[in-house]
């Protein structure tokens, strides 16, 4: 009988705190000079320190993106703010790949998930920890912080996915998601 050896695993993701621990990870951050145009008051978000950091992303790559059957994952993690009272929130996308869903689950911190279809219609649902967020292909989807700690949330999409940002930067999403008055509001944006 011979005896085979059982590796140690190399990558690890802790449930509680959202930390990716892996020797190839790709970490992206998205600073407020980044976001032009993304909140509805461009000259609040233009007066602001444009080095503060709103949201970072870490992924985890195991194959080149747009390879055929493979799968991303990614921890997002978007700090507490607000432009002129719209919460910090990710810039959102479609996928450019039709029908390529996502899944999204809750780690810590409130958000919301704001989805839009392709046909301008769109809905929300709270981001808490532990839910977990079916995203079907053809949707758009950003998540918006509404507490006042950071939000911390995973995903898991295919890699030849893409990312379509440039739909979103032209339209918008068709709802806004503001403070008014202490509370989350989703408001109409068109
Ligand atoms: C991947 C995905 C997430 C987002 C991340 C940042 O398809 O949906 O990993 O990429 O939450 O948001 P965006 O990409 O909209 O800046
Ligand atoms: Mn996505």
């Amino acid at each position: 009988m011979s005896e085979r050896s059982i590796k140690e695993p190399e990558i690890f993701f802790d449930n509680q705190t959202g930390q990716l621990t892996s020797p190839v990870i790709t970490v992206s951050k998205k600073l407020l000079s980044g976001l032009e145009n993304v909140f509805k008051n461009e000259a609040v978000r233009a007066s602001m320190d444009q080095e503060q950091v709103v949201y970072e992303v870490e992924c985890y790559f195991p194959v080149e993106e747009g390879k055929k059957g493979g799968l991303f994952w990614g921890v997002s993690r978007i700090y507490p703010g607000k432009v002129a009272g719209e919460y910090f929130m990710t810039r959102g996308h479609f996928h450019s790949e039709s029908d390529t869903a996502e899944f999204y689950w809750g780690i810590a911190g409130k958000g919301v998930l704001v989805c839009m279809d392709t046909n301008g219609q769109s809905w929300a649902e709270y981001l808490k920890p532990n839910s977990l967020h079916y995203i079907a292909g053809n949707v758009a989807h950003r998540v918006a912080n509404i507490g006042n700690e950071s939000l911390i949330f995973g995903a898991c999409w295919l890699s030849d996915a893409g990312h379509d940002y440039a739909s979103i930067e032209q339209n918008g999403f068709s709802v806004r998601l503001v403070d008014l008055n202490g509370k989350p509001t989703l408001i109409e944006a068109w």
